[in-house]
């Protein structure tokens, strides 16, 4: 059995098949009413943690085997990718991943509902090294704010990158939202997650010697103030000052 994509370049519009949502590019009627839901989409309420940018899939696939107690979601846009990961799905009959072939923001924006998701993930996102082209950076403004948005209160949410101008600019973007604070002190990464698990990208880069950052946020309430577990008063000053932001 394998994939299909559900139709044809002048047909297209979003749309469920296979166990996979289809939200294709240059498409521009979307409607959040197509989209039904988590609850009806895998059959149960449990947490939803979504991955984006998830290229081949090993990363999730071994999250969905690890967590079946959590409902999984992986977003990629490339077709070829998601047949990959939805391979893996079938042979393992993972009830509890649901793919969605499409462009991260998109997707979003238009179909998740807002404040149903418990945990966010994104390994590796392209990193669009040329200055002149940072431009096309998933981890803008806007879609942190949609990250914030489709978020419960208490949420995570993980970059991984092994680029360092990359790392700074999802540091710099992220912090700066008032609802998101930082799980480590500044600089606000760390270069080690025990038991996060690992990916195309991150045994590749890291075969070759690369230094891999890890950036955590949480997701604190509208009311402000909520301090990281790490931050005391005297330890972290200017952790502190973003707290208290
Ligand atoms: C460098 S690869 C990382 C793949 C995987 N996460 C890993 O660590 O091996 C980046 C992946 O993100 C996908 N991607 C890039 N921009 C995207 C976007 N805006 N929405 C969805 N997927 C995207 C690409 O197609 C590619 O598969």
């Amino acid at each position: 059995m394998q994939l299909r994509y559900p139709h044809s370049w002048a047909e297209r519009c979003p749309a469920f098949s296979q166990g996979v949502f289809f939200v294709p590019p240059h498409y521009f009627e979307h409607h959040a009413s197509l989209f039904p839901g988590w609850r009806s989409l895998f059959h149960r309420a449990a947490p939803v943690w979504i991955e984006y940018c998830s290229g081949n899939g090993s990363w999730i696939i071994e999250k969905a085997k690890q967590h079946p107690d959590k409902n999984w979601v992986a977003v990629e846009k490339k077709f070829e990718r998601l047949q990959k990961i939805w391979k893996q799905r079938e042979g393992a009959a993972l009830n509890n991943l649901f793919l969605v072939c499409g462009e991260a923001w998109t997707f979003t924006h238009h179909y998740v509902e807002t404040e149903s998701v418990a945990g966010i993930c994104i390994n590796f996102p392209d990193p669009w090294p040329k200055q002149k082209h940072a431009k096309h950076r998933l981890i803008q403004d806007a879609f942190v704010e949609e990250l914030v948005r489709i978020t419960t209160v208490g949420a995570t949410l993980t970059l991984v990158t092994d680029d360092l101008n990359y790392r700074d600019q999802i540091v710099q973007t992220c912090i700066k939202h008032h609802r998101l604070i930082s799980l480590h002190p500044p600089l606000f990464f760390a270069l080690e997650h025990e038991g996060y698990g690992t990916s195309f990208f991150d045994a590749l880069w890291r075969k070759k010697g690369k230094t891999i950052y890890y950036i955590e946020l949480k997701k604190i309430g509208a009311e402000g103030f909520e301090p990281p577990t790490h931050c005391s008063q005297s330890s972290c000053a200017s952790q502190t000052a973003l707290c208290s932001d």
